[in-house]
This record gives structure tokens, sequence and C-alpha cells, in this order.
């Protein structure tokens, strides 16, 4: 193997940068040349891209975001986009693609693996953590610790002000930030996309709780498909309780931001492991950790199947609140 190129697509995720590092420094080791394909498969179709030395990703591991930038390339859903891309690797002559992203780009990966044979691996990077074939996607961490910190700050206020908040977290088909950041901070109530959410149980258990002695409270609310539905839950509480309330929208402050160490050890991991992956023939999969050990899947299991969450947070949440 002479070499290979890499990418970051879709939403970026702290941690990759570990990633293309440890990717990186890897394929040097075993006299593999590396090329940084830029702005996700848009690189491929526009033919983008710098070759990657070692000095090249000095100090990265620490920052997040993705140095080789990222997107969500439109070109790449149709047959003729994945065709130039499939040209482009052919004329730099890399005996492996090594993507990194989340579900987006696994759907693109696996379309691609499905026309062409050059040798494909994808790595979990979102900070949605919704990839099936892993336990942890890079960026879930730091991104469930953001929101935990901010809870935190959002706590003083809401105390000193008696006030119920709302605090929307992204995550936009799965609740799995939500749940993560809901049980770390405390929270009162979690509202995620899996579950429809009963605004009425919800006002009479605040309500219950106010009688208690509560004087403030915190709900944390998944994005799902709707940015802002915050607002309407807050409403209607408002409506049924009475209860003055303030709304905080997280949005891209959590995909921002140095990674944690555990992401920076995952990105550094999974990067080592895909190179070592496409020397040793697996092609068409995603390199996961599943109960602390490395794991191959097929990237049509990983587009098809569904990561469910775990339905003993959700009990957990209501126990502890
Ligand atoms: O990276 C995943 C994610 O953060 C989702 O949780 C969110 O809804 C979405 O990306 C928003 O991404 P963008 O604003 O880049 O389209």
């Amino acid at each position: 193997m002479k070499s290979i190129a890499i990418l970051t697509s879709g939403g970026d995720a702290p941690g990759m940068n570990a990633a293309i590092r440890s990717i990186t420094r890897t394929a040097l080791a075993n006299n593999i040349k590396v090329y940084g394909i830029e702005r996700g498969f848009s690189g491929l179709v526009y033919e983008e891209y710098v070759e990657l030395e070692r000095h090249s990703v000095s100090n990265i591991i620490q920052r997040g975001g993705t140095i080789l930038k990222s997107s969500r390339c439109d070109e790449w859903r149709t047959p003729a986009g994945r065709q130039k891309g499939a040209r482009f690797l052919e004329k730099l002559g890399v005996a492996g693609l090594i993507g990194i992203g989340g579900d987006g780009t696994f759907k693109g990966l696996y379309h691609f693996s499905e026309e062409y044979d050059i040798p494909v691996i994808g790595i979990p990077g979102t900070i949605d953590n919704d990839i099936y074939g892993t336990d942890m996607t890079i960026g879930y961490d730091t991104a469930v610790n953001i929101g935990v910190d901010a809870i935190d700050k959002i706590r003083d206020t809401a105390d000193s002000h008696d006030r119920l908040f709302l605090i929307e977290v992204m995550g936009r088909n799965s609740g799995f930030i939500a749940l993560n950041v809901g049980i770390g901070g405390g929270a009162e109530e979690i509202i995620i996309p899996e579950q429809e959410a009963n605004v009425d149980d919800i006002a009479e258990r605040l309500f219950e709780g106010r009688k208690k002695g509560k004087t403030s409270s915190i709900i944390v609310v998944a994005e799902g498909d709707d940015e802002g539905k915050s607002y309407s839950i807050a409403n209607k509480l408002k409506r049924l309780s009475g209860m003055e309330y303030r709304v905080v929208i997280l949005g891209h402050i959590q995909r921002g931001g140095s990674p944690t160490a555990f992401d920076r050890y995952l990105g550094s991991f999974l990067g080592s492991e895909a190179v070592f992956g496409l020397i040793n023939g697996h092609s068409h999969e995603m390199v996961g950790l599943v109960k602390n050990k490395v794991k191959f899947s097929k990237f049509s299991e990983v587009w098809n199947k569904k990561k469910n969450i775990d339905q003993r947070l959700l009990r957990l949440n209501y126990y502890l609140s």
C-alpha cells in the first residue's frame, strides 16, 4: 500500500483532528503517503487536497473542528458526483480511503462502496452518537460535557430567580446527547425524539415538585428535527402550570471547543486502527469501539441498523428527579 486519502464530512466533531493526526502518523510510520481531501466529499468531486506530512498534524490534537474542513455535499448524493470522486482517487493512485463522519457520511460511503472497488474504511465522528456499530462516536463525550457545564451555569441563575429553564441540546434524530446531559446535569425532565413527550404529565410533575419545596427546575430537550421546539413546549407548560420560564438553545456551541481526553483517545485509537484495517484488507467497513474492543462492521449494517437509546436511562432519570 503506497498511499491513502482521508476526509472529514458532515457536522464536524471535536476529536476529528486527533483522528487525522493518528491516521497520518500511523500511515507514515508504515511508509504510506497520506492525502488530506478538503471539505469532505466535495474535495473528491472538485479535486481539492493536500499532502499530509508528520509536521502537518502537529499541535492539532487539542483543537476542535477539523483541519481538513467539512461540508454536506449535494453532488455526492448523485452517481455522477461519486463517479468524479472515484476517478479522482484513481488519478491520485490511492490504495484506500478513510472517511470520518456521521450518518450522512456513512450513507455516502455505503453508496460509493456499492459502486466502486476502492477500499474504504469509515470512522464514526459525530457529536450525536447515533451510529450503529460503536458504543461512542468521536465528539459525543465533548458535546455532553459542554451540555453539563451549561446546565451547571444555568442552575445558578435558575435558582436565584426560582425559574423553570428549558435547555435545548443538539441531536437531529436522536436523544443520546439529551439523555446523558440530562442525567449528568441532574435535570428534572428529559425530552427526546425517541419518546413522545406528555407535556400535561410534565406540568403535573413540576407542580408536585413545587409543592414539595422545589423552587427551580431544568428540562433538557433534544432538538430533534425541529430546532427551537423548546419554545412551544415552554409555552404549553406555562399555560398549564403558570410557571415563568426561560429557554436556552445551546446549538453549535456543543460542536466546538477543545475535545475531552476521551475524544482525543477515541480519535487516536480508531484512526490508527483504520489504517491497520486497510493494510489488513478490510474494506467497506466502519471501525468502532464496542465494549472497549475494536470492531469492524459492514457499511450496509451501519447504514441500515438503528442504534437504540438505553431505555433504562429514562427510568433512571425518573427516579433521580
Ligand atoms: O453534527 C450533528 C448535528 O450537530 C445535529 O445534531 C444537528 O442537528 C446538525 O448537526 C446541525 O448541523 P448543521 O447546522 O451543520 O447543518
